[in-house]
């Protein structure tokens, strides 16, 4: 496994770096060749999503891009804390996507029930084979304090989850505690994966996952996931860094 690490000043100059190589990723999305990218909710994706859609609206191939989502929180597309609707004001609203191409996770449906829906859409879509998982063409996850990734959480049952592709995930300590999730598979078999982390409470849990993960690997699912993927690549600030 080699990772790459990309350092920026701030989490502002890192969206803006992420947004760059988004686009130039993006670039050659056709329509034989759709560009398929699940997306993380949380701060540093925000600022990504409203630097596209300031500055990217007309020279990203949207019409070939397919969005879909790592995690979800259980609740209505139209709350505050749901991962879609912060999607959709800083992105969704402002760029010519295609609504059949945003295949957002029902968070207004039974957790187990939403988990089942889109795990069958994406065996649909990706044309996955019986035990096969879909390979996305780019992962963006963030990583919480606690080092979790998706809403994987340390010590979370969903964690071990072999078999399926989303999984209704419930966990006391974050908020909302209901969630959807991809699996650790799933994260795993994407093409690229890019983890964005900034702020300086994340830097003693960055030192440990980049400096010992498969040390920690078995307690924060980001060195799960950072020692599992293809080429992982890390977009950091100063401040989670510690400069
Ligand atoms: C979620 C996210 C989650 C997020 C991390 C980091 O819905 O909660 O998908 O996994 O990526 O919590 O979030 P920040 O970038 O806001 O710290």
């Amino acid at each position: 496994m080699s990772s790459q690490i990309h350092v920026e000043a701030d989490a502002a100059a890192l969206a803006q770096r992420v947004a760059q190589d988004f686009a130039t990723l993006a670039a050659s999305a056709s329509a034989t060749k759709p560009f398929c990218v699940a997306l993380s909710g949380g701060s540093t994706p925000k600022l990504l999503f409203s630097l596209l859609a300031q500055h990217y609206q007309d020279s990203i191939p949207w019409a070939h891009v397919h969005l879909f989502w790592v995690d979800e929180r259980c609740v209505p597309a139209t709350h505050r804390s749901s991962n879609y609707a912060m999607t959709k004001a800083a992105l969704l609203d402002h760029v010519p996507l295609k609504a059949e191409n945003i295949h957002r996770m029902a968070g207004e449906l039974p957790p187990a029930e939403a988990a089942a829906q889109y795990e069958q859409m994406l065996q649909h879509f990706f044309k996955c084979a019986q035990d096969e998982a879909p390979s996305f063409h780019l992962m963006l996850l963030g990583m919480g304090t606690d080092g979790h990734v998706a809403s994987l959480f340390p010590g979370n049952v969903a964690l071990r989850e072999q078999d399926r592709l989303v999984v209704a995930v419930e966990e006391p300590s974050a908020q909302p505690p209901q969630r959807l999730s991809l699996t650790m598979p799933v994260l795993i078999a994407a093409r690229r994966t890019w983890f964005l982390v900034a702020g300086a409470d994340k830097q003693k849990l960055l030192r440990s996952v980049l400096g010992n993960a498969a040390h920690v690997a078995n307690k924060y699912p980001a060195a799960r996931a950072h020692i599992s993927v293809r080429e992982p690549v890390w977009y950091i600030d100063q401040a989670a860094q510690g400069g």
